[in-house]
């Protein structure tokens, strides 16, 4: 690898809109370089399950915020993928459900939540190299990552991808509705006020349409590798 300039850090940010297959992509590149997986989706995923457990309104941002503030959240590396450990279970099953889903968008408004969420998953990513995912890697959290990018996919595809996804979890949705939640999610990432969903000015962009997860690691690991 070439040498970082002295206010990178050596970390890979990857957002990109929902369906693209980031988490994915993410596990695989940070299993092939052995570094840890910051799945920052599963932070704000983990604050909404703790609303919807507490009948918190998920609007309410100063009740979110003392969720979130008093949250206790680990990764832990586990055979079969990380999971998710919050205020000492593991809820890496809980925070993928439906509901917590349904949930999650409104809690990723609130800007005091991001703020506390942004603040730990710097310290995270900095404590050790790290693979981070989400929407607001490269743009807020990470500004000065050495690699950044940005995956893209058509909408069809990122639909495809999600109903795969879906039918391995046992729940199935069909096509129509599958390209209108994507849509509607889409929406949101991108107009939120803080921590919107937008490529970063030094990103590279990545389109995956029509790539295996394989290709896409492959690609990505290259780009590190080479120090690029
Ligand atoms: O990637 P995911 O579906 O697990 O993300 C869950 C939600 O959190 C989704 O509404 C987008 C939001 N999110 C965010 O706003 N910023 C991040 N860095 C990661 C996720």
């Amino acid at each position: 690898m070439s040498d970082a300039t002295p206010n990178q850090i050596e970390l890979v940010a990857i957002d990109g809109p929902v369906g693209v297959g980031k988490s994915s992509v993410a596990t695989g590149l940070a299993a092939r370089l052995g570094w840890q997986h910051l799945d920052t989706g599963a932070m704000y995923r983990a604050v909404a399950l703790l609303a919807l457990q507490s009948r918190t309104d998920p609007t309410d941002e100063a009740a979110c915020m003392g969720l979130a503030r008093g949250m206790q959240f680990e990764f832990k590396t586990a055979e079969g993928g990380q999971r998710a450990i919050v205020n000492g279970e593991d809820a890496s099953e809980a925070i993928r459900s439906h509901e917590v889903t349904e949930a999650v968008s409104s809690i990723a408004d609130l800007v005091a939540v991001r703020e506390e969420l942004g603040r730990r998953q710097r310290a995270m990513g900095l404590a050790s190299r790290s693979v981070a995912e989400g929407r607001d890697m490269g743009t807020v959290v990470f500004p000065e990552a050495r690699w950044k990018i940005f995956l893209e996919a058509a909408p069809l595809e990122r639909a495809r991808r999600r109903g795969a996804q879906f039918e391995a979890e046992g729940s199935a949705m069909d096509n129509e509705a599958l390209l209108a939640s994507i849509a509607e999610r889409d929406r949101r990432d991108r107009s939120r006020s803080v921590g919107a969903l937008r490529v970063a000015d030094d990103a590279i962009m990545l389109d995956t349409t029509g790539l295996t997860l394989d290709r896409v690691v492959g690609i990505m690991e290259s780009i590190i590798r080479a120090g690029v």
